[in-house]
């Protein structure tokens, strides 16, 4: 059984990626599925719709007598709130421990853009009390996109990693065998991140000081404010998710100790006629919906679901390098000096000894390659400053 969590996929290139999933019935993510949707509305018409499209997905692609090999299980989770994240990850924390099992594939891809400033609370009141950041403030209030696209994934992950950093268990499923990662978590990312010229903007948008801002707050350049912010997140996460796990001298150990986790970002490209852009103006949406899918720019939702299925379930080392420039110097290849968290130039360096591998990944004509992620998501200072301080001891 592969067991996949998802977040946003009931719609847009989140359903779409898991169409393609299923589709492929790759031998890195075998049927049968038990797929977890985490939605804030589980009653709602588009998740019944998507229920319905996978099953019929599920039932084109596999063999009739594998009818049943789709579990669709949808749960309750609102990503503006921390409280229904942590009671969401308890109960399935509990549930996958008693079945003794952990999660084969994360996709974290829900997003939102913002088209106001707009400030949700955290109501676990002991938790944030001591511990109000550069994101919250000391009654719990954080912004929206910053929230959703970045703080409520890092606390879904932090607290899901009983099922995610656990042993791999000895002589298990063939499926485990014929791939190269135990867990793989894929964040769904976005090109626009490093179309943010000025970092400044984080502390403008997102900081505790800027929730009274009168300040004129713009939906494309907050959403690419985040989108940055989620990078910093990823980077930050990947590295004390090596720290969590530890070094091992012998390979032995690691093969059988240490779980073998991917942490993946992809870019799936620009689909404008995605839910994203529902808080735009009705003309906004309109050029979006119709005009703008039929630019040469653009990328169908069904391309951009497979960018995104190939991110889950390919093998890293499938995806071509592409060769950077040092800006500094001119010549190829990243500066590594701006890269302090470990990023080198075939995609961020490989922790062998701890077993934790990470890529970002992106369509360039037409195939899915690796990419050097922007090196100021790799500043230390920057990713301790914007890591939620709740997650810090863990
Ligand atoms: N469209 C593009 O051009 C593009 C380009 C690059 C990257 N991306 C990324 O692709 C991902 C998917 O976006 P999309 O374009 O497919 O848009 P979408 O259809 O609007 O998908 C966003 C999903 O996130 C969910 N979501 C939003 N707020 C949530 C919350 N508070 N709690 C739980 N779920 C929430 C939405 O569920 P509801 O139905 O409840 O709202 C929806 O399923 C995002 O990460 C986005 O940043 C998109």
């Amino acid at each position: 059984m592969t067991r996949i969590l998802v977040t946003g996929g009931h719609s847009g290139i989140g359903l779409s990626a898991l169409r393609h999933i299923i589709a492929a019935s790759h031998p890195s993510l075998p049927p049968p599925y038990h797929i977890i949707l985490l939605s804030r509305d589980p009653q709602s018409s588009i998740v019944a719709q998507a229920r319905q499209d996978l099953v019929q997905t599920s039932q084109r692609f596999n063999s009739p007598e594998h009818a049943s090999n789709l579990f669709l299980d949808v749960r309750q989770m609102d990503l503006s709130s921390l409280a229904s994240v942590r009671r969401l990850a308890t109960e399935l924390v509990t549930q996958f421990e008693t079945e003794g099992v952990r999660l084969d594939l994360l996709l974290l891809n829900a997003a939102v853009a913002k088209a106001n400033r707009n400030l949700v609370k955290d109501e676990d009141h002991q938790d944030w009390k001591k511990d109000h950041d550069v994101l919250s403030d000391d009654q719990g209030w954080y912004e929206e996109t910053a929230c959703v696209n970045h703080v409520a994934h890092l606390v879904l992950l932090h607290l899901l990693s009983p099922i995610i950093s656990k042993a791999p268990s000895q002589a298990s499923d063939g499926e485990q065998a014929t791939r190269t990662f135990d867990t793989r978590i894929v964040f769904t990312s976005s090109a626009l991140h490093s179309k943010l010229k000025n970092l400044d903007a984080l502390d403008s948008y997102f900081s505790r000081s800027s929730f009274q801002s009168s300040d004129p707050w713009s939906l494309l350049d907050t959403y690419a404010a985040s989108k940055f912010l989620q990078m910093v997140g990823i980077r930050s996460y990947r590295r004390r998710l090596e720290v969590h796990l530890g070094r091992s001298s012998s390979v032995e150990v690691i093969e059988q100790t240490v779980p073998r986790i991917e942490v993946v970002a992809v870019q799936p490209g620009f689909v404008p006629q995605t839910g994203l852009s529902r808080e735009s103006s009705l003309l906004k949406r309109l050029v979006m919906t119709y005009l703008l899918p039929l630019m040469p720019f653009a990328t169908s939702l069904d391309d951009a679901g497979d960018c995104v299925a190939q991110a889950c379930y390919r093998p890293l080392q499938d995806f071509p390098t592409t060769t950077t420039t040092n800006a500094s110097t001119g010549k190829p290849g990243a500066d590594p000096s701006r890269n302090q968290d470990g990023y080198n130039d075939d995609g961020w360096a490989d922790d062998v000894e701890s077993g934790v591998k990470s890529r970002l990944l992106a369509k360039k004509e037409g195939v899915l390659v690796s990419l050097s992620p922007d090196p100021r998501a790799g500043d230390l200072r920057l990713q301790e400053k914007w890591w939620p301080s709740q997650l810090s001891d863990g």
